[in-house]
């Protein structure tokens, strides 16, 4: 099951957008500021299970608790300058969820009401989640929806009272027993969707001794560690440690160090055992990535930037083991939404590329196309020079600098005094 379309009105810069089609895999390009990463935080606040204060009996007394209550009704504290432009009109949001095969007929686990909601013979079901989310105190918001549909058949809405109607399409089943399929239906979707942030450098560490940390660049090599020390965890452990030491990659096996107080990962080849830190940053970065989406609860996961540290070499191994993850069932996560300044991730088959930009008033997206790739080759050619060395940039400059495209494209990758001490 994935995200198949989303409208967002009112997000920060996501005054109106729609994205009508995304993909298993789907990157959203585009320049800095653009609105990707607001994106990926307007799916986050949805799909996030809400709290709620509930009363509860205790010894002592009535006493007010905090519940997970699902993600699509209920509080969400501290949202504030999330409405576009602060002007506190309510977020609206609708948002298509495709479940492929007999995914759907299995949730609802009643025969009866599935051949009246699924389609038949494995066709796929989509489901489209209609709410809001408004302000409520000063930086407090609630969300709540409008309408659920199943194949354009209702399952929620409002009545004309306020009144709720769930499974309006079913009859001769109990209210209640409408009630349970529909909230089964939409507990799938609780933290259905998690973002690995653009932050994931791996530091040193201190031996926290088994101290319960999760799983966060701070933390990560002791993350890890207790993660193979767990018996309950030990699965996702090895398969992290499969992935990594496996083609594409071919790393090499991961152990760990614990000495003076420190505790390093250690990775072994034939007779070699590194500290992490020698292979280099892309491959932290890789092992962060893998191990985010390993152990990963949700069904969708966004990414911001993949192409941190990554040469675009290791940029398709990672989309290629990506896809891997999505198609064998090896971890939850259906799909992968990723945020990217880069070029070129190849594989164009089944990923689904989506320009994004800012008008200086708020976030368009549009069909990936010629001026996009242009917009972005110009970005990979900027790297590109600044990996040449200056004798280099030297000829081509002495060469080029004549011709105007040339000449403007240039002073934007380059300061003026950056250019004449090359040419020095
Ligand atoms: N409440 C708001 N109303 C309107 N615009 C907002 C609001 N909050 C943030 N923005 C705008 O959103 C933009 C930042 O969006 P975002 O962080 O998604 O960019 P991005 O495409 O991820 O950029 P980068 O590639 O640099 O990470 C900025 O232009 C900012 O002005
Ligand atoms: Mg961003």
């Amino acid at each position: 099951m994935y995200i198949r379309k989303f409208k967002i009105a009112n997000f920060r810069s996501l005054k109106e957008v729609t994205i009508p089609n995304l993909n298993p895999i789907t990157i959203l390009h585009g320049d800095n500021d653009a609105g990707k990463s607001n994106v990926l935080a307007a799916l986050e606040a949805i799909f996030k299970n809400k709290q709620s204060i509930v009363t509860v009996s205790t010894n002592e007394g009535q006493k007010p608790e905090k519940r997970f209550i699902g993600f699509w009704r209920g509080d969400i504290p501290e949202f504030t300058d999330n409405y576009y432009r602060n002007t506190d009109e309510p977020i609206k949001f609708e948002i298509t969820i495709r479940f492929e095969g007999q995914e759907l007929t299995e949730i609802i686990n009643n025969k009866y009401v599935s051949d009246i909601l699924c389609h038949k013979g494995g066709k796929g079901d989509d489901a489209i989640i209609t709410g809001k989310i408004e302000k409520i105190k000063f930086r407090d918001a609630y969300q709540k929806l409008d309408k659920v549909t199943i194949n354009n058949k209702s399952v929620y809405e409002e009545g004309e009272e306020g009144n709720q109607i769930y499974l309006q399409a079913v009859d001769k089943i109990s209210e209640h027993d409408k009630y349970v399929i529909f909230e089964n239906v939409l507990r799938e979707l609780n933290d259905y969707f998690v973002i690995v942030p653009s932050r994931r450098y791996i530091k040193s560490e201190k031996d926290l001794k088994g101290e319960i940390c999760s799983l966060d660049p701070n933390s990560f090599k002791n993350w890890l560690f207790n993660l193979e020390m767990d018996r309950g965890s030990y699965a996702i452990f090895e398969n992290i440690k499969r992935v990594f030491a496996d083609t594409p990659f071919n790393f090499g096996e991961i152990g760990f160090a614990r000495e003076h107080d420190s505790m390093d990962i250690l990775i072994k080849r034939g007779e070699l055992r590194l500290p992490i830190e020698r292979l280099g940053t892309g491959v932290q970065q890789i092992l962060f990535l893998i191990a985010n989406i390993i152990q990963s609860q949700a069904r969708v996961v966004g990414i911001e930037e993949l192409e941190i540290n990554l040469s675009e070499k290791s940029q398709n191994k990672m989309l290629h083991i990506l896809s891997e993850f999505i198609q064998n069932k090896g971890t939850r996560v259906r799909q992968i939404i990723i945020t990217s300044h880069s070029y070129d991730y190849g594989e164009k088959g089944q990923v689904l590329r989506w320009w994004v930009e800012n008008d200086g008033t708020e976030t368009k997206i549009r069909k990936w196309d010629n001026d996009s790739e242009a917009a972005l080759m110009e970005t990979r050619i900027a790297k590109l020079m600044m990996r040449l060395s200056n004798e280099d940039l030297k000829r081509i400059l002495l060469q080029e600098m004549s011709k105007p495209e040339i000449k403007s494209m240039l002073v934007q990758i380059f300061t003026i005094e950056e250019i004449k001490n090359i040419l020095k």
